[in-house]
């Protein structure tokens, strides 16, 4: 048996939390380590007021119904290009995105402490195979593509990714084994957001799932802010001369890495955060949607709007809520390094679910019940923050075909769909017509593009056959 660490009782015993230690003389050494730690990640005073203000249900649901009210459609819009015009202005940015990268001012923010739940796939998401031939992984895909990019523009591009207690020793784990697909490691960084733990609804204790286990998760991708700063990272890029990063969720194989014309277009425009965004396929599609509210660039997520104002049009006859957020966005350096500052945390958002737990006497309760309070931090709440913040239309067949769910929709079998009818098309601008029944995989080494695909058929360097598996090879 051995005693508390110093402080803990005290911390606990001011929180009302002191049931966190209720079996600790029962644990081993091991296990009460375990349990400091995690009493020690927690911000036990934020927990608090969360809770007592999330009972409040009805007022947050007020100030809901009022942003919604006041959305506008966004006005500070890049849209596709559909004049030579507009034509110019993408090239443009794309030859200054270009140097940017060839002078190494950008690094890539990959997001993947998400527990990936709905997709029923019980490691990092990054892990799941995608290639539909090859069946890589999403991290290998991403990781092509940096390699990808490097090779063409000739700057360093450093690849910092943020993991969570979930998900961070199998992630580097997968990294190590496949000897990080060639990257030279002192340009990969992982690190690691911080977690919340669940409370109970009704009394704000904050749930054990085992005598020596807090009931944590992940705080959300916006827990990326402070944990770039803790890590170190924020001021390591700063010195090595980062202005801008490029950021994207674990899901989605066919962004554009880097994609020279969002760069440039950030930079251009002095932007401190731009975002990517598509047009919504339905109005109840789930996607957050970017608006303008009182003047500012703001996301509604999709859990927001009912299906009447979600179909909302205004005078005009547009849909309001068409800007699907594709979470590909840029954040100049020195924006994050501002919201770092102050108290360094976005907002805290509050979810009531169903959380197995266990009682006063140890037994576990397994319940369907919203029993629970969990929070998160969104990223996209920096969006208000910004004073310059861009809004790009990206081309959603090309670059927006994520992994969410098991089946239907945005499931695997419609990303990888989606990788090979990229593929098809970019055979068929070199010339190569292949049967839709055949399934084309090109990895981002091969070619990141139509164009680089054609100079690498032509020169030998690959054959068509090397890309396509016909349906008897399946
Ligand atoms: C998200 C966006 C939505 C957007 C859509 C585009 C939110 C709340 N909504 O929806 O506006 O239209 O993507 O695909 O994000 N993650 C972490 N740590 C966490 C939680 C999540 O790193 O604590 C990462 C996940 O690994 C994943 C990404 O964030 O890469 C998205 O999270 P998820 O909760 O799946 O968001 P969606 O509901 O799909």
């Amino acid at each position: 048996m051995t005693t508390t660490p110093p402080g803990v009782a005290t911390k606990l015993a001011e929180y009302r939390q002191e049931h966190l230690l209720q079996w600790w003389d029962e644990l081993s050494a091991e296990q009460q380590n375990s349990l400091a730690a995690q009493i020690e990640s927690i911000d036990f005073a934020t927990v608090q007021r969360v809770w007592q203000e999330s009972p409040n249900a009805a007022a947050s649901l007020d100030a809901g119904v009022d942003r919604v009210q006041q959305s506008a459609a966004p006005k500070a819009v890049v849209l596709q290009p559909s004049s030579e015009a507009d034509e110019a202005q993408w090239q443009r940015a794309a030859e200054a995105g270009t140097h940017l990268l060839a002078d190494g001012k950008v690094a890539v923010i990959t997001v993947a402490g998400g527990q990936g739940s709905r997709l029923g796939f019980a490691h990092p998401k990054g892990m799941f195979p995608i290639g539909p031939n090859s069946s890589r992984s999403l991290f290998q895909v991403f990781a092509e593509q940096i390699l990808a990019r490097k090779r063409r523009h000739g700057g360093e591009i450093p690849w910092l990714i943020m993991t969570s207690s979930a998900t961070h020793s199998e992630t580097i784990k997968f990294f190590e084994q496949h000897d990080y697909w060639g990257f030279d490691r002192n340009t990969v960084a992982f690190f690691q957001q911080g977690s919340m733990p669940a409370v109970d609804a009704s009394s704000g204790r904050v749930l054990m799932s085992a005598p020596g286990v807090i009931c944590l998760s992940p705080d959300g991708h916006g827990g990326l802010v402070t944990a770039l700063k803790s890590s170190g990272l924020l001021d390591r890029m700063a010195k090595e001369g980062i202005e801008s990063f490029f950021y994207h969720q674990v899901d989605n194989p066919t962004v554009i890495m880097c994609d020279p014309a969002l760069v440039g277009l950030h930079t251009l425009n002095d932007s401190q955060l731009t975002t990517n965004v598509v047009k919504k396929q339905h109005p109840m599609e789930p996607m957050g949607v970017l608006v303008d509210i009182d003047g500012h660039v703001e996301i509604i997520e999709y859990s927001e709007l009912d299906e009447q104002q979600a179909a909302g049009k205004d005078a005009s006859g547009q849909w309001v809520f068409w800007a699907g957020n594709t979470a590909i966005h840029m954040f100049s350096l020195t924006f994050l390094e501002q919201l770092t500052t102050g108290d360094g945390q976005l907002e805290l958002h509050v979810a009531r679910k169903s959380v197995d737990h266990i009682d006063t006497e140890g037994k576990l309760i397994q319940t369907s019940d919203l029993n629970a309070n969990k929070f998160e931090r969104f990223i996209f709440d920096a969006l208000p923050l910004a004073t310059t913040a861009l809004i790009v239309e990206g081309n959603r067949e090309r670059e927006f075909n994520p992994v969410k769910n098991a089946d239907g929709n945005d499931s695997p079998a419609t990303s990888r769909g989606a990788l090979s009818r990229i593929g098809r098309e970019w055979l068929a601008t070199a010339g190569h017509s292949v049967p839709e029944t055949a399934t084309v995989e090109i990895s981002p080494l091969t070619a990141l593009d139509a164009k680089e695909l054609a100079s690498s058929l032509a020169d030998g360097r690959v054959t068509v056959g090397e890309l396509i598996k016909s349906p008897a090879e399946k």
